[in-house]
């Protein structure tokens, strides 16, 4: 759904270890220095709202299906991605509209991407796009591209719990994924980055970007670039 608005909504999509909360922190951060009359908020999904909260619990597997005898089976994907469209609307209307409606800049660490790439790994893609639909279109999205070995290796050294994807061959599924709903966005709303790039010099690209783009709803202030 696309939406006309005040303020700026950012993006920022990749595999597991590609470093979207570690931009999401930098862009967040360089805004509050450099534009500190802009309201600035980072958020990210699975959020903190109640879906979210769930989808955490299932994630780390501490949230189980089971069958109707109470036998353990795995939590039912569809269901979790309702629970992703559920978590997003709420994430949306809770923490990110409020912030573009007074001219802001809300930066979400993942969204509507993240489930085309990952829950279409077991139910159809279409389906998932179609209970999507009603969330609104971020104005820029990011897409910081690691492979797969990549993001396995990261994730591999920095976590002790894995979440249910972090598997190699599933990586490789969600970076196909990815791809296939890259091509359906608006190009001109798209940045793709290597996530091979060091930190810094990604911030610096993603400043690029933004700089022109920042509302100056809130005392029209230029960005110090
Ligand atoms: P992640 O950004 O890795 O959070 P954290 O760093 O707190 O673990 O996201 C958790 C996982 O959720 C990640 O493997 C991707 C997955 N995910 C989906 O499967 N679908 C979605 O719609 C979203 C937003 C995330």
């Amino acid at each position: 759904m696309n939406v006309s608005r005040k303020g700026l909504f950012i993006v920022f999509e990749g595999l597991d270890g590609a470093g979207t909360t570690t931009q999401t922190r930098l862009l967040a951060a360089r805004l509050a220095q450099r534009t500190p009359t802009v309201m600035t908020a980072a958020t990210a999904e699975p959020s903190t709202g109640p879906a979210g909260s769930v989808i955490r619990q299932v994630l780390r597997h501490r949230v189980r299906g089971t069958d109707c005898f109470g036998k353990d089976k795995p939590f039912d994907p569809g269901a979790l991605a309702l629970l992703f469209a559920a978590d997003r609307l709420d994430h949306y209307s809770c923490e990110i509209e409020p912030v573009l409606d007074s001219g802001g800049v809300a930066i979400s660490d993942r969204y509507k991407l993240s489930s085309l790439a990952y829950q279409a790994l077991d139910v159809p893609f279409e389906w998932i796009a179609s209970i999507n639909s009603l969330a609104p279109e971020p104005d820029l999205l990011f897409f910081l591209d690691v492979s797969p070995e990549v993001a396995w290796n990261r994730v591999s050294m920095n976590r002790i719990t894995r979440d249910i994807f972090e598997v190699p061959e599933i990586l490789r599924q969600v970076h196909a994924n990815y791809n296939k709903a890259l091509e359906r966005m608006d190009r001109d709303k798209v940045v793709i980055i290597p996530g091979e790039t060091p930190a810094d010099s990604i911030a610096d690209i993603v400043w690029h970007h933004v700089a022109g783009r920042i509302p100056a709803a809130q005392g029209g202030q230029e960005p110090v670039n």
